[in-house]
C-alpha cells in the first residue's frame, strides 16, 4: 500500500529579535525611536498572549514571503536527501504574498532554479493559520493517489511589513512575527496504515471571516484601492483587523472538538502519539485547549513566546525548533491542531 509521508522539514526565521520592550519603540519602517510609538508593555503582552520577542526581517532587506519560504524549503529538500529538481508539486500557503498576483508558488519555483517549460505544478492556498494542515491534506492525496512523487509544502510570512505600530493596531501588531516553514512529502511503501501522514481533517466556517481579515483592497469598489494616509479610518484598510475575543473563544472550542475528532477516527490514544503541536497565536489558547481535550501537557510544544505568531509557519516552525532541540526525534508521531482566519481550523497526525 502507498502512503504519503514527510521525508523532511525545514524553517527559517531572520535574525533581527524584537523583543516586547523595543516593539513599542518601532515605527513602521522597523526604526527605534527615542520616544514610545504604542501604547504597550512587556508585562501585557506575557500575560494575555506568552509572546516575549518575534523575529522580523531587516526593513532593507529587500526580501518578499517566497524569499523566506525559499530558505525553509532548500532546508526541507535537503534534509529529505532530494535536489529541487526532484520536486514534481508546490503548495504555497501564505497570507503576505509577494504581490497580489500570480501567487508566491511560482516565484519560489523560479528561485529554486526550477522553472521553465518543464515546470512542475504550482499551487497557492489561502488558509492563513490554518494553511500547514490544509495543505498537508492536499499533499497526502496528492502521493496517495499517484498524482506526484515529491511535494513541497511552504509556509511563510513577512507580517511585520504590514502591521499598524500605533497605539490603535496595537491589539493585533504585537503578535505576529516573519518566519518560513516547509516540508517534503512523499510516497512510503507499507502495509501498516498509521505510518506515515495518517489522518488529516479540515473545516471552515465562512461566518467568521470578517473576524479576522485583512482587505488591503475592495474589488466591489472603483477604484478597488483607496488610501489616504492621513484618514485613520480609510487606512485601516492596510493592517489586520481582528475581533480579538470572539477569535479567542472559537479558536479553544473548535480547536478541542478538533483534537477529539482526531482521536476517534484514528482510534490512537495519547501513549500512542508522541507531542500535540497547535498553531502557536496565544499561549492561553493552547493551554485551554490542553486542559479542555485532555491532553497530557509534557506532550504539548510551544514556540509562541520566541517567535510570536507566524501563521502559515507556526507547525513546521515548532516541530523544526525542537528537532533541532533533540527533543522530537526521527519517527516521533505528532498530532497538530490549527485555527485560524477564515474561520478555518483543522488537524493531522503523521510521523516526521
Ligand atoms: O492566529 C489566528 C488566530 N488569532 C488568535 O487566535 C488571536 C485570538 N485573540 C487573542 O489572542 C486575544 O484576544 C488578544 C491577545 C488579541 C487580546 O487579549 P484579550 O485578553 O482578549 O484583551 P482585550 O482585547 O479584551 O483587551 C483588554 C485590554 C483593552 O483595554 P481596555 O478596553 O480594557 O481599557 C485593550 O485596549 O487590553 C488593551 N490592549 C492592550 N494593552 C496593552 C489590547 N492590546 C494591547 C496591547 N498592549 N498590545
Amino acid at each position: 500500500m502507498v502512503r504519503a509521508s514527510i521525508l523532511g522539514l525545514g524553517s527559517y526565521v531572520p535574525d533581527r529579535v524584537v523583543t516586547n520592550d523595543q516593539i513599542r519603540f518601532l515605527n513602521e519602517k522597523h526604526e527605534v525611536c527615542a520616544e514610545p510609538q504604542t501604547d504597550t508593555n512587556h508585562e501585557w503582552i506575557k500575560a494575555r498572549t506568552g509572546i516575549e520577542e518575534r523575529r522580523y526581517v531587516p526593513a532593507d532587506s529587500g526580501y518578499g514571503s517566497s524569499d523566506l519560504g525559499l530558505f525553509a524549503a532548500k532546508l526541507a529538500i535537503e534534509d529529505a536527501g532530494l535536489t529541487p529538481k526532484d520536486i514534481d508539486c508546490i503548495i504555497f500557503g501564505t497570507l503576505s504574498p509577494d504581490i497580489h498576483f500570480p501567487g508566491n508558488a511560482v516565484f519560489l519555483q523560479s528561485k529554486l532554479g526550477i522553472d521553465g517549460e518543464e515546470g512542475c505544478a504550482c499551487y497557492d492556498i489561502r488558509q492563513q493559520c490554518s494553511g500547514f494542515v490544509y495543505g498537508l491534506q492536499m499533499a497526502d492525496a496528492f502521493v496517495r493517489t499517484g498524482l506526484y512523487k515529491h511535494v513541497l509544502l511552504v509556509g511563510a510570512e513577512l507580517h511585520s511589513h504590514s502591521l499598524d505600530f500605533t497605539t490603535r493596531g496595537r491589539d493585533v501588531m504585537v503578535l505576529f512575527g516573519d518566519g518560513a516553514g516547509a516540508a517534503v512529502i512523499g510516497a512510503l511503501e507499507t502495509d501498516d496504515e498509521k505510518e506515515g501522514i495518517l489522518y488529516t481533517h479540515c473545516q471552515a466556517d465562512g461566518a467568521g471571516a470578517m473576524d479576522l481579515y485583512l482587505k488591503v483592497f475592495e474589488i466591489a469598489k472603483a477604484p478597488y484601492v483607496y488610501y489616504d494616509a492621513n484618514d485613520r479610518e480609510q487606512n485601516q484598510i492596510k493592517y489586520p483587523q481582528m475581533n480579538g475575543k470572539k477569535v479567542f473563544l472559537n479558536a479553544v472550542r473548535n480547536m478541542v472538538v478538533s483534537v477529539q475528532r482526531a482521536l476517534k477516527e484514528s482510534k490512537l490514544t495519547w501513549d500512542e502519539i508522541d507531542w500535540f503541536v497547535p498553531h502557536q497565536a496565544n499561549l492561553r489558547i493552547n493551554e485551554a485547549v490542553v486542559q479542555y481535550a485532555e491532553i497530557p501537557p509534557e506532550k504539548a510544544l510551544n514556540t509562541i513566546q520566541v517567535y510570536g505568531n507566524t501563521t502559515a509557519v507556526t507547525v513546521p516552525l515548532t516541530i523544526d525548533h525542537y528537532r533541532k532541540l533533540g527533543k522530537v526525534k526521527k519517527g516521533d508521531r505528532i498530532l497538530s491542531t490549527v485555527f485560524g482566519a477564515g474561520f478555518t481550523w483543522g488537524s493531522a497526525i503523521f510521523r516526521v
